[in-house]
């Protein structure tokens, strides 16, 4: 049953226009309840109840019922949603009640130990129940409703002062500017979290990037640099969110008896709590709960850096009050940090085995997410420059997964003053040949090629032997290096030439281990066609191609005679593969590689060479902006399969420009140049008629 509140008047609703003060007033109330509780059901339950078109239409007539009225305006009203005049800066709030911070814990043996003292501490001889809930990353706030009306909104501050974002906080749609209950307490302090979910936080730096401004580094640090604008009117045009996991003062209502149920309770107020959360007992619960958690942290549409656990009763929370600032009651059990700061010793460079040149930050070690890491990625030169980083400078490094850690950014506060810009060395640092950086490309190269720089030869012979290429088990890093430094081996063939004594003589090798690795080779022969192509590590043929490449040609001398035309026939196949791929087939050396594989025995099954009709051939799309359901991804692929091509930028050339929601600059451009332009169902229904 909905509350009394939600209901339409009857007189109003479905009548003609209102005449009268009263009549104005009354329509104006209900449009604003029922833009309330769209939003609400939008932004707190993610279930949306009407069209985002008919939302537009009721706010439309509310916005200009009070510019006609201006009595009507209420603080409550969705209107005043729309961020305010700026502030020359923030005003300092006093908490009434301290906003403190929670202790942290990591191991399992943390957590059995806070049950134990929260046990021993309540004297109890049964299992402790406690709430269990998120920790989430973004920045803590404390929202104040008197009379159930949104008045005030402080960041944490110190804990005792914070800022005041009222104006800011207004503009966050989760949060309710009038509570939903017909008698709210007098004063309530809700507390909770701010946070940008990351699909929110892709989408704004993609705007960013398109605008030409800075990006941010991560989904916290968004959220808040997003909240602390004083100009609200910036705030409203990002998507912020808002979970409550905790109360300050409270006047006029009675205080539930559990953490529990005070979330519970804020569910009813209309106030997002996250669904996430559990009443759990004993420290085995505690431990349950994390580890389920963990398991979902990757899929969850926010980041999270933890779990926090609190004694679920309110009695027991007040028996075991607080130590310095932080309660007994409570504690955050963390994930291992996926960031952390360190500083940058020296830059140096590293060759990859097309030759491109990475630089590279030696940093001071640093433990993140639980590994040590004493290098980090700047992708290219230009990263280096568009990031600042310098040497000298602490920096945020971040891994995620499995991924090669990468320097996110500096830390202005901190830099030195004898910090050092880096530059590029004019030569090869493994084998001394010129670096070239040709103008169109991101990326400088050791000139060397394979036959001169070891770098690009053990590169090569790693890709070669990698998971997703040929899938040799058991030849790591370590082995090729002195396979290659110790001329065991130059090309890949000569894998398959290598014998078990010469195997068998290197560093940190047995017979065991040797003959371990001559039986993956022999089970490596036997690939397909798709993998040999890739682990030949062509430039610019990455998986997804070799694939197309096997399928389209079915063969791999069909592929090896080629001329470009035909290879540009291939999906996923433009210009610059084209051009690629005849560069690899003309250069004899690589002609010969081919055949000395082919006769050490690695062989695949060839198929037909496919016929599938490719109705877009020749079409160029541009995608931009926010697609309703499709991917960027899957609307390439899309594309992609029916021969069209997708280029990154909007020329004369270009066929259409599919444009979704925040398109910026590209769609202007179609539209100067009169490229078609199509939405997500013009772009379905094409594929639809050419497909047929
Ligand atoms: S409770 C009395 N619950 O973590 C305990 N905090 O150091 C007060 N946080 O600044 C905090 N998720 O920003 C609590 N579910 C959660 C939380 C949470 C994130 C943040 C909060 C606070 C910090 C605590």
């Amino acid at each position: 049953m909905q509350p009394d509140f939600f209901s339409t008047p009857a007189q109003v609703a479905g009548t003609g226009t209102p005449s009268g003060d009263a009549e104005w007033r009354t329509r104006a109330a209900w449009l604003r309840t029922e833009l309330n509780r769209h939003n609400h059901a939008y932004h707190v339950l993610d279930n949306p109840t009407i069209p985002d078109a008919e939302y537009d239409k009721l706010f439309r007539e509310l916005q200009a019922l009070e510019a006609a009225h201006s009595e009507l305006i209420t603080p409550d009203s969705p209107t005043q949603r729309v961020g305010a005049a700026p502030l020359s800066q923030f005003a300092q709030v006093r908490h009434s009640a301290p906003m403190l911070s929670i202790n942290n814990g990591f191991a399992d043996e943390d957590i059995i130990a806070f049950d134990r003292r929260v046990k021993d501490a309540l004297k109890s001889d049964t299992e402790v129940e406690y709430a269990t809930e998120l920790k989430f990353d973004g920045l803590a706030i404390n929202l104040r409703y008197e009379d159930g009306i949104l008045v005030e909104a402080a960041t944490r501050g110190d804990g005792m002062t914070g800022e005041n974002v009222t104006a800011s906080i207004r503009t966050v749609r989760a949060i309710p500017l009038r509570l939903h209950a017909s008698h709210p307490p007098k004063v309530i302090d809700v507390r909770g979290e701010v946070l940008m979910f990351k699909s929110d936080f892709a989408r704004l730096n993609a705007r960013q990037r398109e605008a030409g401004q800075k990006e941010f580094a991560n989904p916290r640090n968004a959220a808040a640099g997003s909240l602390r604008q004083l100009d609200s009117r910036i705030t409203a045009q990002r998507v912020l969110r808002f979970f409550a996991y905790g109360i300050g003062v409270l006047e006029g209502a009675d205080m539930p008896s559990s953490h529990a149920g005070l979330l519970d309770w804020y569910a009813e107020l209309g106030i997002a709590v996250c669904n996430e959360r559990a009443v759990v007992k004993g420290a085995q619960g505690l431990l349950g709960f994390f580890h389920g958690v963990a398991e979902k942290r990757p899929h969850l549409p926010y980041e999270i850096d933890g779990v926090v656990y609190k004694v679920n009763q309110l009695s027991e929370q007040r028996k075991l009050g607080f130590v310095s600032r932080a309660p007994r009651f409570a504690l955050a059990h963390k994930f291992p940090a996926e960031e952390a700061m360190t500083i940058v010793q020296d830059i140096g460079v590293q060759v990859g085995r097309t030759g491109a040149i990475t630089p590279v930050a030696r940093l001071v070690p640093v433990s993140v997410g639980g590994v040590t890491v004493t290098n980090a990625t700047l992708h290219n030169e230009d990263e280096v420059r568009r990031k600042d980083i310098q040497i000298g400078d602490t920096v945020i490094v971040r891994r995620a997964g499995d991924v090669i850690p990468e320097v996110v950014a500096f830390v202005p506060e901190l830099r030195p003053e004898n910090a050092r810009q880096f530059s590029m060395p004019p030569v090869c640092p493994v084998c001394g040949s010129p670096i070239i950086r040709l103008e169109e490309e991101a990326v400088a190269r050791c000139s060397g090629g394979w036959v001169k720089c070891a770098a690009q030869r053990k590169g090569g012979l790693l890709h070669f032997v990698s998971r997703r290429a040929m899938d040799v088990e058991g030849l790591g890093d370590q082995l090729v290096e002195q396979l290659v430094d110790k001329h065991v081996i130059t090309t890949a063939a000569d894998l398959y030439k290598m014998g078990l004594t010469s195997l068998a003589a290197l560093d940190r090798m047995a017979d065991k281990s040797a003959q371990n690795v001559l039986n993956a080779l022999e089970k490596s022969k036997s690939t397909t066609l798709a993998r040999f192509i890739y682990a030949l590590g062509i430039r610019h043929v990455g998986e997804s191609t070799a694939k197309e490449l096997a399928r389209h040609f079915g063969g791999l001398d069909a592929l090896l005679q080629a001329a470009e035309e035909q290879l540009l026939d291939v999906a996923d196949v433009g210009p610059v593969v084209a051009r690629s791929i005849m560069l690899f087939v003309s250069d004899p050396f690589n002609l010969e590689l081919i055949e000395q594989l082919r006769a050490a025995g690695v062989n695949w099954t060839e198929g037909a060479p496919e016929s599938r009709p490719k109705p877009l051939l020749g079409k160029t799309f541009v995608l931009t902006g926010t697609l309703p359901d499709l991917s960027r991804d899957a609307a390439a692929e899309m594309i992609e399969a029916a021969g069209g091509k997708v280029a990154g930028s909007v020329s004369k050339k270009t066929s259409y420009v599919v444009a979704g929601e925040d398109a910026g600059s590209k769609l202007a451009k179609a539209q100067e140049l009169g490229v078609p332009i199509l939405d997500e169902i013009g772009l379905l229904q094409l594929l639809e008629k050419v497909n047929e």
